[in-house]
């Protein structure tokens, strides 16, 4: 069952997605040499009790038994890094995914940074984050009304192929709204033609998980931390959108401080 959102309803989201937004860029602007992740952490649980009137959830934390705010993943990890005592580097790209409820609606949204800069990055990590930014920004470009789901997850599956890199199977995208994780899943692969038919109303989190090297991942023994069996590093960008009459319109507006034409995303 694929609920579809009233333009009320819409309302209320995008101004979940507007705060979820704010405070990911918030927890970005951290991610820099010396700053341990568990620092990121601790200042994000603190902010979700100020957003907005002060009624935000506290993030991720709790979700399924997860023990954080928010997650934090590092080169090789792909998502669901556990914040803690790992002290960032000049170089490392990290995926920074800060999910959470605002009267009753969920914002779930992702970004990938390199500490120190996209300079600090061999030519090989910024290809990874351009293609899998690319990936997301003309998957959320092509939504339509009437056009089928797999037509958005085979733009990415292609893309990410064109760029080089490789899409995790295992963990897709997803419906959002009441709850984080509704119907239906999104896939970062697929066929054109196939898959629900989209329509104005439906929300839904658009996140491409690329790898550097291989598709293939493993979960640490801490139950959580999904890395690379190859070790080579990955990138997640996610945005909540919501699918109108013209197209998507991006419900968790991070691209307002990451935007996308800068000069070293094009090069
Ligand atoms: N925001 C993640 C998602 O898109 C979930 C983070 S909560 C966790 O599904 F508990 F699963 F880590
Ligand atoms: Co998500």
């Amino acid at each position: 069952m694929i609920d579809l959102r009233t333009p009320a309803e819409l309302d209320r989201m995008r101004e979940a997605g507007r705060l979820m937004a704010e405070l990911l860029n918030a927890c970005c602007d951290l991610a820099r040499p010396g700053v341990t992740t568990g620092e990121i952490d601790a200042f994000c649980r603190a902010r979700l009790k100020t957003l907005g009137d002060g009624t935000a959830t506290s993030g991720s934390l709790g979700y399924m038994g997860y023990p954080a705010a928010l997650c934090v993943s590092v080169n090789e990890e792909v998502i669901h890094g556990i914040p803690g005592g790992r002290v960032l580097q000049h170089g490392d790209l990290v995926s920074l995914d800060v999910c959470g409820a605002y009267h009753g609606f969920v914002g779930d949204n992702t970004r990938t940074v390199a500490v120190g800069g996209p300079d600090a990055l061999t030519p090989d990590a910024r290809r990874l984050l351009r293609t899998t930014r690319r990936a997301l920004e003309e998957a959320v470009a092509a939504i339509r009304p009437g056009k089928r789901l797999g037509d958005i997850s085979h733009l990415i599956e292609r893309l990410v192929a064109e760029g080089g890199c490789t899409v995790v199977k295992e963990y897709t995208g997803h419906g959002v709204g009441r709850r984080l994780h509704e119907d239906p899943p999104v896939p970062n692969y697929g066929k054109a033609g196939r898959g629900p038919i989209l329509h104005e109303g439906m929300t839904l989190a658009i996140e491409p998980m690329v790898n550097l090297g291989k598709a293939a991942i493993r979960v640490l023994d801490d139950g959580w931390t999904v890395v690379t069996q190859d070790g080579l590093p990955a990138a997640h960008f996610e945005y909540t959108v919501a699918v109108l009459k013209d197209g998507a319109e991006i419900l968790t507006p991070w691209f307002e401080r990451d935007p996308w034409t800068a000069d070293w995303m094009a090069g």
